[in-house]
């Protein structure tokens, strides 16, 4: 199975370890090796350069990952972001309801109330999964990890962040006024965000300790209907998969403006798919058949969600089409509902218009991005393994590799080592046959070699072996960093 092929190489060459492996792990909880941890900073940085770009006034912040209560009182946490789980009577595993019944009768159970699902389960006999016992009826469960903090006596309740946004949304205020009062304001955070999932599955697909890369644009609500740069995508194709497709599963190729004209999104949200669609199609070099934004109904959208699509990408190990992230057009339901509870002015005031800004959030969850694109660009091509990914996320950008272990070899290869790290992450290797070398940074996906051999020592000049069509040239030392 690709998923076990997929983990083999990525625990055996250190992408991603089991957290808390030697206690016998800890379910929906990893860790980063070394090469996951090169590469996750890789994505997150090509993240931030397609998207921070997308507007001088959009900027990156950092915010707390805990959160007193009033906070998911306002932002509607406490009271929505709840998922249905059953338990089970005899061996009190428990599951989420929902999932059980999309699985055992093949129909979607987004948005069902709670007895509705209990019926189901009863009359379908659904069984407990893990030891075939009886199901008990569905509850809600909130799926935020509750602390406590301070010392006993003087405890407060606070959440770990169940995601990101919270943070642009609290320091909106401030952050408006330093960024001089101007709008559209972007706001983003990368970091970690946690849920408590009731039965985490598919691996390294639903953690319960995970990454987001999230954007949050405020706007003004009356400009919603244009975006300035909008001629400039106007005839991008887009990959969308509309409500109306499920049936079929078919996705359609829509042009910007079609979609405008066709189907009543507002352009400054068709804007922002064209410029995800760029960071996939374009920067992460999926295959374009790969990708597509899928139309979530008024039952599945997230709670604060007025408009969701979400960004699907087809990850064979994990069975189909899977949700990398989200174009979420929240409208003022955050910074409204944090004005409520906290009882703090949140509305802006330009030029004599007062209003609370909208908001349009750029949602990503890096993990999920991260293994697609092992499962995307991994092969296994018989005698080798190997992983073809975009240079810009490749761990390595190149393996250099002397001939000889000692001797002047060495001090050249040492010298091309130094020199090239200056700007790249370069791994040294001088151990075992250079074809054995190659395969290992293969299956790591390094894009390039950089071999010393001894006409090195002769003409100055190096071989460049590349990854994918395993073609080699010679290239002065000097001229190396032009060719990787
Ligand atoms: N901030 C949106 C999400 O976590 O899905």
């Amino acid at each position: 199975m690709k998923s076990d092929e997929i983990m083999d190489v990525a625990l055996r060459r250190g992408f991603i370890f089991p957290s808390s492996e030697i206690y016998g792990g800890f379910s929906g909880f990893y860790d980063y090796g070394h090469l996951g941890t090169l590469m996750r900073r890789k994505w997150e940085d090509a993240w931030r350069k397609h998207y921070l770009r997308l507007n001088s006034n959009f900027f990156e912040i950092d915010a707390t990952n805990i959160m007193p209560k009033n906070v998911f009182v306002g932002s509607g946490h406490i009271e929505n972001f709840n998922d249905p789980l059953t338990e089970c009577g005899k061996c009190h595993s428990r599951f989420r309801a929902d999932h059980l019944i999309e699985e055992f009768l093949e129909r979607s159970a987004e948005g069902m109330a709670t007895d509705e699902m209990s019926k189901l389960l009863k009359e379908n006999s659904i069984p407990c999964p893990k030891c075939g016992g009886q199901l008990l009826d569905v509850k809600m469960f909130n799926m935020m990890f509750e602390i406590s903090v301070g010392s006993t006596g003087e405890s407060e309740v606070a959440y770990l962040r169940p995601e990101t946004a919270q943070g642009a949304f609290l320091t909106f205020k401030r952050s408006f006024n330093t960024l001089r009062g101007k709008l559209p304001m972007g706001l983003a955070i990368v970091g970690r965000a946690y849920r408590n999932e009731i039965s985490p599955r598919q691996g390294f697909y639903r953690l319960r300790e995970f990454n987001q890369a999230e954007l949050q644009i405020f706007f003004d609500p009356d400009t919603i209907e244009d975006h300035p740069n909008f001629d400039s995508i106007k005839d991008v194709k887009l990959r969308m998969f509309p409500l109306q497709n499920r049936s079929t599963g078919e996705v359609d190729d829509i042009t910007a403006s079609d979609l405008n004209k066709n189907y009543g999104i507002p352009k400054f949200y068709i804007y922002h798919l064209a410029k995800i669609q760029e960071f996939y199609l374009d920067k992460m070099k999926f295959p374009r058949e790969l990708f597509r934004f899928r139309e979530l109904s008024a039952d599945e959208r997230a709670f604060y969600n007025k408009i969701h699509w979400d960004v699907e990408v087809y990850t064979e190990s994990l069975g189909g089409y899977k949700e990398m992230g989200g174009l979420h057009y929240r409208t003022d339901h955050d910074l409204g509902g944090h004005q409520n509870a906290s009882g703090e002015k949140l509305d802006v005031n330009i030029e004599g218009k007062k209003f609370i800004p909208h908001v349009l959030e750029l949602s990503f969850g890096v993990d999920r991005n991260f293994w697609t694109l092992l499962d995307v660009f991994y092969k296994d091509e018989g005698d080798r393994k190997v992983i073809s990914l975009p240079k810009v996320v490749a761990p390595f950008r190149a393996g250099i590799f002397p001939l000889q272990k000692k001797g002047d070899l060495e001090k050249v290869a040492k010298n091309v080592y130094d020199s090239l790290s200056e700007c790249y992450d370069v791994f040294y290797d001088d151990s075992g046959s250079i074809g054995r070398r190659y395969r290992r940074q293969d299956e790591i996906g390094t894009p390039f070699g950089v071999t010393i051999d001894f006409q090195t020592l002769e003409d100055n000049t190096v071989t460049i072996r590349e990854r994918d069509s395993m073609d080699q040239h010679r290239v002065k030392i000097e001229d190396i960093w032009k060719n990787i």
